[in-house]
């Protein structure tokens, strides 16, 4: 019987995130994998000592980036690789890696690195980003999820009290689409296949995400929206991932962002397929 470690983050006290641990142990289960569930700091980093009883695979649903590449470099096969979880985690770099793949995406422009105690407000830097995208824009930070971090910036005034606000934070500048105002679509990617869908849309914000108050269905996805999802996640080296879509001018899809730690409780509800059944069985294909 293989043995597998389900990981997440234990600081995070929301139900949401042991949750999706258990949807992955309920999957596990079902394929005859035994499976232990920990928060990461149940696992010590104790880096010189030996680690007896290693599992045959770990699935990671956190972003504590070091843990995974400790955990990697014990030889154990960590899903989604540590590289991929970091390049996911920052919208940044993963705008770089889906940009060098000519992935359509809406246009980004990714703010140079301030330090907190300096501005560049006086540079000029700022007003040529403003020339370039036009208002209104998006300001994302690098790193965020459930829409915390993402903002419609529609004025000069609340342009330059966010640009000074995030000295010291990656953040990258992008095109607001217009025509997804509260709507995306979310695709779970797994091994190269689409293996669930949901259309959210949002009465009262520009950000779809649910809990942002945005309310999911199920969609039947364009060949277009397949395939744009397909390379996205193939360009991030995901195993597994969480697609978001955006609805471009004429519904032209253009990729929002790639999740590696994607929550399945919502998919789940709306579909009724656990992607964590394709997630185990992928896995354990791979590792044979
Ligand atoms: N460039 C954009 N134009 C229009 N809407 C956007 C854009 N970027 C993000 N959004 C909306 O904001 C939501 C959150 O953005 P996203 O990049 O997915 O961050 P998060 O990781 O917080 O989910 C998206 O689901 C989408 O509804
Ligand atoms: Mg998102």
């Amino acid at each position: 019987m293989k043995r597998c470690w389900i990981i997440y983050n234990g600081s995070l006290v929301n139900d949401k995130f042991r949750d999706q641990a258990e949807l992955v142990h309920d999957a596990a289960d079902r394929a005859s994998v035994s499976a232990t569930i920990y928060k990461n700091y149940e696992i010590m980093m104790d880096v010189t000592q030996k680690v007896e009883s290693l599992p045959d695979f770990v699935v990671f649903l956190d972003k504590d980036i070091v843990l995974a590449t400790y955990l990697k470099s014990l030889g154990i096969p960590v899903f989604n690789d540590p590289e991929v979880i970091e390049r996911c985690d920052n919208k940044t770099k993963q705008a770089i890696a889906l940009a060098h793949d000519g992935i359509p995406m809406p246009r980004t422009i990714i703010a140079p690195k301030v330090y907190p105690n300096f501005t560049i407000r006086d540079s000029g830097y700022y007003d040529r980003v403003l020339q370039e995208l036009g208002l209104p824009m998006i300001i994302k930070e690098a790193r965020g999820s459930f829409g915390m971090n993402v903002y419609l910036i529609e004025t000069k005034e609340q342009f330059f009290e966010k640009t000074e606000s995030l000295r010291g934070i990656d953040y990258l500048f992008q095109e607001f689409v217009a025509s997804s105002r509260g709507r995306d679509i979310r695709v779970n990617v797994v091994g190269g296949q689409v293996v669930a869908a949901m259309y959210r849309h949002s009465e009262t914000d520009f950000r779809a995400n649910i809990t942002n108050g945005g309310i999911a269905e199920i969609v039947e996805l364009t060949d277009a929206q397949i395939e744009i999802s397909l390379q996205a996640a193939e360009s991030v080296g995901a195993d597994f991932a969480g697609v978001d879509l955006l609805f471009g001018k004429n519904e032209e899809p253009l990729i929002c962002e790639v999740n590696a730690a994607a929550h399945i409780r919502n998919i789940y509800n709306v579909t009724g397929i656990n992607v964590a059944d394709a997630m185990i069985s992928y896995i354990l294909e791979v590792i044979e």
